[in-house]
C-alpha cells in the first residue's frame, strides 16, 4: 500500500487530519486498531472551544454541532454556600459549546473522507527518519500488510507506538493524587451551564451532553473501584458537594447509564516531530479533564499539522512543517498549565492550609475582574496558531 500521508489512530485527532488532508488535496490512509463501533462509542470529552468550533464549521463539520450543541457563555463556581458565574463573551468575547466528542467523531466518520482500515494490530513505524518511511501491521483478516508513506503522523492517543518511535525526546509527567469518579445519567442538568465545585470532601462537576443526558464527576482516590459507589451514593455525594438544597437549587438524580473511574495525570513529550514522524493529540500530551482541553488541543494541533503538510506534500515547501513542533508546543503548554491550575484551585488535599489557599484563590477569581479574565481567556481558549 502507498499513500503520502500514513495515520495512526482514528479518534478525533486521526480522524481530523485525514478530513483536513482530503480538504487540501493530499492523500492519506488511516490505521485504527480498535473496531469502528467501539471508536465511536468511546465517552470522553464534551466542551469545544470556539476556535475549534470555528474550525469545524470552516471544513464542512459543523452543521449538527449548531443545531444539537449547546452554547454556553461560561461557568459556575462553586463553594460552600456560594455560587458565581463566570460570563466569558463578557470577559473574553469567546463562548464554549457542549458538544459530546462521539458526536464529533460521528460528524468526521459522516464526511466519508478518510480511508480507515479498523481492526488492524501489530502496528510498527518503520525509517521515520529516512525518506521512505513505512508501516508495517496485520489487517483485520491477519494478513501482513505494508504502508509506504511520504510521512508518517502518530495520532494514536497516550497507549500508541509513535510516542516510543519519536523518541529520543524530553518527557514531562505529572501524576495527580486523585481520580476523577465519572457518570453519565439518563436525567435532565439541574443547571444551564457547568458547575465546578469546591467542596472540603472534594471537587465535583455538573456537566451535559443533551436536554436528556447529564455527564457528572466526583473526585476520588486513585484506585477507586467504581463497584464501591453505588448510584445512591454517588447522587448522595454529588448533592453534597454541588451545594443540593442551597439558595434553593437542587440537583435532580436519575438512572446512571454509565460509570468509569479516570486518572488524573499530565504529559507532555517534546519535540513532536522526529524525522518524518508528526505527533497529535494525546500521542503527545495528556491533561487533566478539568480545563477541558483535551480535544480542543487534538483540533488544534492537527489544524497547524495539516497546513504544514499541505504546504510540504504539494507546494515542496517546509517551513510550517520545520516550525509544527514548536508552533504546537506554545499552546500545549499554555493549556498545560490552565489545566494544573484549575486541578490545584478545585481538588483538595486534605491539607488545611492548602484549602485556605484554594478558596482565597476561589474568591478572588469570582471577585476581580482580573482574575475572572485570566480564567475566562483560557477556559475559552485561544486563537489556533497563536
Ligand atoms: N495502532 C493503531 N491505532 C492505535 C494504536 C495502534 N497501535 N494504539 C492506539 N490506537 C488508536 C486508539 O484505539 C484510538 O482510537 O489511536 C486512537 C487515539 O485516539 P484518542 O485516544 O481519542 O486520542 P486523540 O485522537 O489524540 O484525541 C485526543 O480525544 O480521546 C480524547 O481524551 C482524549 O480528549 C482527548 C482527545
Ligand atoms: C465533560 O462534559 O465530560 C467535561 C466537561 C468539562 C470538563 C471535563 C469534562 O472540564
Amino acid at each position: 500500500m502507498r499513500t503520502q500521508v500514513a495515520i495512526i489512530g482514528a479518534g478525533p485527532a486521526g480522524l481530523l487530519l485525514a478530513h483536513l488532508l482530503h480538504r487540501g488535496g493530499v492523500d492519506a490512509v488511516v490505521i485504527e486498531t480498535r473496531s469502528q463501533d467501539y471508536v465511536a462509542a468511546r465517552i470522553r470529552a464534551g466542551i469545544l472551544e470556539s476556535s475549534s468550533v470555528e474550525l469545524l464549521e470552516s471544513v464542512g463539520l459543523g452543521e449538527r454541532l449548531r443545531a444539537e450543541g449547546h452554547e454556553h457563555r461560561g461557568i459556575y463556581l462553586q463553594m460552600p454556600g456560594e455560587r458565581h458565574h463566570l460570563d466569558f463573551v463578557d470577559l473574553a468575547g469567546r463562548s464554549v459549546w457542549v458538544y459530546g466528542q462521539t458526536e464529533v467523531q460521528k460528524d468526521l466518520v459522516g464526511a466519508g473522507t478518510a480511508e480507515v482500515h479498523y481492526e488492524v494490530t501489530d502496528v510498527a513505524l518503520h525509517d521515520v527518519d529516512s525518506a521512505r518511511p513505512y508501516v508495517t501491521f496485520a489487517d483485520s483478516s491477519g494478513a501482513a500488510r505494508r504502508l509506504e508513506a511520504e510521512v508518517i503522523a502518530g495520532c494514536d492517543g497516550s497507549f500508541g507506538p509513535s510516542r516510543a518511535a519519536a523518541a529520543p525526546a524530553d518527557f514531562f509527567e505529572r501524576v495527580y493524587p486523585y481520580s476523577w469518579l465519572g457518570i453519565l445519567a439518563d436525567v435532565a442538568p439541574s443547571t444551564d451551564e457547568l458547575i465546578y465545585a469546591w467542596h472540603p470532601n472534594g471537587f465535583a462537576l455538573h456537566s451535559m451532553r443533551s436536554e436528556t443526558v447529564s455527564r457528572l464527576y466526583l473526585q476520588v482516590p486513585n484506585g477507586t473501584d467504581p463497584a464501591d459507589w453505588p448510584d445512591d451514593r454517588i447522587w448522595g455525594e454529588l448533592a453534597t458537594r454541588l451545594g443540593d438544597g442551597e439558595d434553593g437549587w437542587k440537583l435532580t438524580p436519575g438512572p446512571v447509564t454509565d460509570k468509569s473511574v479516570l486518572p488524573m495525570r499530565s504529559y507532555v513529550q517534546t519535540p513532536m516531530r522526529h524525522g518524518r514522524l508528526f505527533l497529535a493529540g494525546d500521542a503527545a500530551h495528556i491533561v487533566p479533564p478539568t480545563g477541558a482541553k483535551g480535544l480542543n488541543l487534538a483540533i488544534a494541533d492537527v489544524t497547524l499539522l495539516s497546513r504544514a503538510l499541505v504546504e510540504w506534500l504539494k507546494a515542496g515547501d517546509t517551513r510550517l512543517a520545520d516550525s509544527y513542533s514548536d508552533d504546537a508546543l506554545r499552546r500545549v503548554w499554555r493549556c498545560t498549565h490552565f489545566s494544573w491550575w484549575m486541578t490545584t484551585m478545585l481538588h483538595t488535599s486534605g491539607d488545611p492550609f492548602d484549602a485556605q489557599l484554594q478558596l482565597a484563590q476561589l474568591r478572588w477569581v469570582t471577585t476581580s475582574t482580573a482574575g475572572a479574565t485570566g480564567l475566562a481567556e483560557n477556559y475559552a481558549g485561544p486563537p489556533i496558531g497563536f
